[in-house]
């Protein structure tokens, strides 16, 4: 998260990842309404760009590349979590300043990725450097959780466990690079409503916490030669594929295009399939798209969070 900072930029771009969840254990939903995690975090090679510039009023616009994104889906008002994590900062350091915020979105839209909370720990950051506020990591760990439930895994990156309803990041050594083929799906999934079947299917009275072998197996890719995809697990995928049944047609074609195992990424409706390195990542997408799925991506990671790119 620290960078050495530049005398007065006009502008700031930061970059931020996309997250999976390679493991997702999820507990009976606690009095706030939020439930209990235990999860292990990714950061893949998917990214945002924010762009924050010093203006008279808060403002947002978001652009796309146009691949998996839907930038009308984005709202362009203050309800936008960008605006919420640029409140935030100017409220901690009790300033009056306001910005103009570009953001440039490459992450799904309501696709189980955390795009949103990518962009408000982008933000952050952003806004931080561009105020030359000097907020220590601590401080900014607490506003991306005041922000939401994965906004402070997006500002570290890299391999973490999540704790509490996620926000409760530790960093764990992952020395592999592990390689996704992302498939993308036009219609997004509300968080709020997967968890909602997930209560009503399974109440997640269970042992949820996460397998010490997985953790053990990204420290040690090299011993364990099948690697990760054993241990993958998501709680929610039961009540995702009750939800919306085709996430579960296209688990199962990409099973058929030679992956070892597929996953739904967060609450979905964004599917993952592993791959055991980039050419065999890049053979399954290319089968995927021969049977219709051509909207995917293939990633790796972990990678780093949120990072300046450009001073203007
Ligand atoms: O924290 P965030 O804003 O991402 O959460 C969005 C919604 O997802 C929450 O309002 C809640 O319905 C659900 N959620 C949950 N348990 C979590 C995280 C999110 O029930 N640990």
């Amino acid at each position: 998260m620290s960078e050495a900072l530049l005398p007065d930029p006009i502008s700031v771009t930061v970059r931020a990842p996309a997250k999976i969840n390679v493991y997702l254990g999820v507990g009976k939903v606690r009095s706030d309404g939020f439930h209990p995690l235990e999860t292990v975090y990714q950061a893949v090679s998917l990214y945002d760009d924010v762009t924050v510039t010093d203006a008279g009023e808060w403002s947002v616009s978001t652009i796309t590349d146009g691949a998996h994104v839907d930038a009308a889906a984005v709202p362009d008002d203050e309800s936008n979590i960008v605006i919420r994590a640029g409140k935030t900062l100017a409220a901690h350091h009790q300033l009056e300043r306001t910005a103009r915020i570009e953001v440039r979105k490459s992450i799904p839209v309501a696709g189980g990725m955390a795009g949103g909370s990518a962009d408000a720990a982008a933000t952050l950051v952003a806004l931080d450097r561009l105020w030359n506020l000097n907020t220590s990591d601590e401080e900014l760990l607490a506003l991306a959780a005041e922000l939401g439930s994965d906004v402070p895994f997006a500002l570290i990156g890299g391999t973490a466990t999540g704790a509490g309803r996620g926000e409760v990041v530790t960093p764990v050594e992952d020395n592999g690079t592990w390689w996704w083929v992302v498939v993308f799906n036009d219609d997004g999934l509300s968080t709020p409503s997967v968890y909602g079947a997930y209560d009503l299917l399974e109440g997640g009275d269970h042992d949820y916490r996460v397998r010490p072998a997985l953790l053990e197996t990204l420290r040690d890719p090299a011993g364990n030669p099948d690697g990760i995809g054993v241990f993958v697990y998501n709680d929610l995928e039961d009540a995702a594929f009750y939800l919306r049944p085709d996430l579960q047609t296209s688990a199962e074609a990409a099973l058929e295009c030679g992956a070892m195992t597929t996953l739904l990424s967060g609450s979905g409706p964004t599917m993952l399939a592993i791959a055991t390195d980039a050419d065999e990542a890049r053979s399954i997408a290319g089968q995927l798209a021969e049977r219709g799925y051509d909207r995917t991506a293939v990633v790796h990671g972990p990678v780093a969070g949120a990072h300046v790119v450009a001073y203007g």
